[in-house]
């Protein structure tokens, strides 16, 4: 079961990536795409995939948030409550709902809530990381 238990964990895994693709996506874009002459196909084609990166997020972040929940139940019934685990969760969802109040609140407005967003983002990856090199523990 083990198995089946990382194999959900990955799902997360693939899952955050897509979600925090918005940052580096829009990084690119402002230093490297923004410069490039109006005619440019590159310009036309990265906007198109910064569209989809962008439009997708709170799906990409859905979708990882339903593999977390299936990661949850399976360790919980086959292996253990991990506590390194257990902090990640919360914090991906607690930037989940963060996510939902600039969006549907805020209208996507910046002000604090998004720079509480992206660094929870950041905390949450330290968090994966410390899971991951603890085996879950
Ligand atoms: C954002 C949150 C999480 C991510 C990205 C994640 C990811 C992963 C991954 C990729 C593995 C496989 C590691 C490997 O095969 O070496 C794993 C293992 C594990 N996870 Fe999570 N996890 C998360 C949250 C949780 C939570 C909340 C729990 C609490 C029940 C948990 C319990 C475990 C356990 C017990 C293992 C070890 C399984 C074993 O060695 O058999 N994880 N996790
Ligand atoms: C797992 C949960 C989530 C993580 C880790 C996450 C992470 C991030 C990151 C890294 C950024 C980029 C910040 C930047 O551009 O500097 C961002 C932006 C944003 N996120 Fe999330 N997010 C999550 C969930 C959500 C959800 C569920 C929603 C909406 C319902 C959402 C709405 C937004 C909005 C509106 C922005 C900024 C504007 C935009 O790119 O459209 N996020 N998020």
């Amino acid at each position: 079961m083990s198995e089946t238990g990382s194999l959900f964990g990955w799902l997360i895994a693939i899952g955050l990536f897509l979600t925090l693709l918005n940052y580096p996506v829009k990084v690119i874009y402002r230093t490297k795409i923004a410069p490039l002459p109006r005619e440019s196909k590159m310009k036309t084609a990265y906007g198109h995939i910064q569209r989809f990166i962008v439009t997708y997020h709170r799906f990409f972040a859905l979708f990882t948030t339903l593999m977390l929940t299936a990661h949850i139940i399976i360790q919980l019934v086959y292996r253990w409550l991990s506590w390194t685990g257990l902090a990640a969760a919360i914090l991906m969802v607690v930037n989940g709902f963060l996510g939902g109040y600039g969006h549907f609140i805020k209208k996507k407005k910046r002000s604090a809530w998004f720079y509480i967003h992206r660094t929870v983002a950041s905390l949450l990856i330290i968090a994966i990381v410390v899971h991951l090199v603890t085996n879950g523990r």
